[in-house]
């Protein structure tokens, strides 16, 4: 009896096997050439070709190993690309920029005889892609506003925005030693102003006039409303300061300058007029206070005075400075840990390989291998910031008792549907899930002790230790934006129809 069951499982996943190969019949060849090593297993380069010329592949000789599916996989899926930027690095035509290092072959300058892949400017060198570069607000600046660049012709935009191709903000943990603890808060006023101009395509000068006329003593160290000597550190002096107000000049999403990064490091609880997004930007839920619109400073300004009169509530708005600020801050700091003019670079990269992607040799690739019941799935993912994809290998697998119970059901399904139907079948067992792939891009991560690409650029108390810890996997080609807020699959199923339709499916991970 055991016998016979062996004899049906065994039918059972030969018959599977074979439907799959009736699916993908262009690659019926591959598979037979591939599926069996002859008892001499490895593989060298040199014969990857047709590894299996002259071995009496499949003749059902003893000592035959089956290839794993994953080795398979590795070398059916890993095209060459034409271009190896180790040795023809990206070329930006422009100033020359210093950074230190990049995880991709990276050139600004020129170089003769070399044709630039992008350059800075709307002039199309020979064919380059245009970059649009800069980090002001594109209320005052219009053509900074991305859809208006991408009319006039920018390929590559870089602003301030986190929706734009390769955001360059105002801040990285270099600039700012944004965990300096926190000095005694000593000045009698509740708030320092450095506002150099009033005027301003925003509310903050009405802001400002009404926060006085609640009672808040603020010192004004800038141009507007100047009462006390301006010539200070900035940083310096705030550290003395409860409260910092950081107005911008406009409210423009994403647009968050050194007023408010400045703030931070001096421990002064930044009074925000700007970014209507701002608590993206923020180290903790509670640590500052937004004045969205004119109307919201009476309540702003009574927050602050009991602030001001309460330890224990001013100490929680403070509380990240002593715990470490938010995982989703990390996250977004630690993208400039990665410098701009490198994940141009990445940006330009990626997509040259895209394209290249689209050709023939490419779109033969098989991206799953069934072997069976189990049909795997072979993904790439890389760490943001760097260029270079590693492996990793998801399931998809019909329980053979449970293929065995509904083997008949199986046949008719076949006939009706010439076999998609017991592929899809949402019964099937499975760990191509979300959950599984975080675990499988953990541990090919641990495996290879792999450093986060911010590990040095953090302060010491939040560096933490060897551990890894997943933020965000997202698909390659997302803008920051949608990486670290907007995007999520929005279930299992989700993440498998988009496998399901992106063959050698790419993915970053954001380590926290
Ligand atoms: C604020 O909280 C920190 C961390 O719990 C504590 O060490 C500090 O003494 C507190 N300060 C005040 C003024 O309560
Ligand atoms: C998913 O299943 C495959 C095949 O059963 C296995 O090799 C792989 O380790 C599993 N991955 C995870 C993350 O569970």
């Amino acid at each position: 009896m055991p016998f016979i069951v062996a004899l049906v499982v065994f039918a059972e996943i030969a018959f599977l096997g074979r439907l799959d190969m009736a699916k993908n019949a262009a690659m019926v060849n591959t598979w037979t050439k591939s599926f069996y090593y002859g008892s001499s297993g490895e593989v060298s380069a040199s014969e990857e070709e047709d590894p299996f010329e002259g071995l009496g592949v499949g003749d059902g000789k003893s000592g035959e190993v089956v290839e794993s599916c994953e080795g398979w996989l590795e070398r059916e899926d890993s095209v060459a690309y034409s271009r190896d930027f180790g040795k023809d690095p990206i070329l930006v035509s422009g100033p020359d920029e210093e950074w230190k290092s990049c995880s991709v072959g990276c050139n600004f300058g020129s170089i003769p005889e070399k044709k630039p892949d992008a350059s800075f400017g709307l002039l199309r060198v020979g064919g380059a892609a245009t970059i649009l570069r800069s980090m002001e607000s594109s209320h005052y600046y219009a053509e900074n506003n991305i859809a208006q660049a991408r009319r006039r012709g920018y390929n590559v935009i870089m602003t301030t925005s986190l929706s734009s191709d390769v955001p360059v903000g105002y801040f990285s943990w270099a600039e700012y030693d944004i965990m300096a603890p926190l000095q005694p808060k000593t000045e009698s006023a509740l708030a320092a102003a450095f506002i150099s101009n009033c005027g301003a395509r925003n509310f903050r000068l009405q802001a400002l006039e009404l926060l006085e006329k609640s009672k808040i003593k603020i010192d004004s160290y800038g141009g507007c409303h100047r009462n006390r000597d301006g010539r200070v550190d900035k940083v310096v002096a705030l550290k003395r300061y409860k409260f910092s107000l950081a107005f911008e000049n406009s409210n423009e999403e994403d647009y968050v300058t050194e007023k408010f990064f400045q703030s931070l490091v001096a421990g002064a609880v930044p009074v925000v007029v700007g970014a209507p997004n701002i608590l993206d930007f923020a180290p903790s839920t509670e640590s500052l206070l937004h004045i969205k619109e004119v109307d919201d400073v009476a309540s702003v300004a009574k927050a602050m005075l009991h602030l001001a009169e309460d330890p224990e509530a001013y100490n929680r708005t403070v509380r990240w400075k002593y715990d470490g600020p938010s995982d989703s801050f990390k996250a977004l700091v630690d993208m400039a840990a990665v410098h701009s003019s490198c994940r141009l670079c990445i940006h330009l990269a990626t997509k040259i390989r895209e394209s290249e992607e689209k050709g023939p040799e490419f779109q033969k690739r098989p991206c799953k291998c069934t072997r069976g019941p189990e049909t795997l799935y072979h993904l790439y993912v890389r760490e943001r910031g760097r260029f270079e994809m590693e492996s990793i290998f998801l399931s998809k697998a019909v329980p053979v008792l449970v293929a065995i119970a509904e083997m008949s059901i199986t046949l008719i399904l076949v006939c009706a549907s010439r076999g998609h139907a017991l592929i899809h079948d949402s019964k099937l067992s499975s760990n191509l899930t979300l959950a599984a792939m975080e675990s499988a891009v953990l541990a090919k991560f641990k495996s290879a002790n792999h450093v986060p690409v911010w590990k040095e650029e953090r302060p010491k108390s939040i560096r933490g230790g060897d551990e890894l810890k997943v933020h965000r996997i997202h698909p390659v080609g997302l803008t920051q934006r949608e990486a670290l807020y907007t995007f999520r699959f929005n279930s299992n199923d989700g993440f498998r129809s988009y496998i399901d339709s992106h063959p050698c499916a790419k993915f970053e991970v954001i380590f926290v």
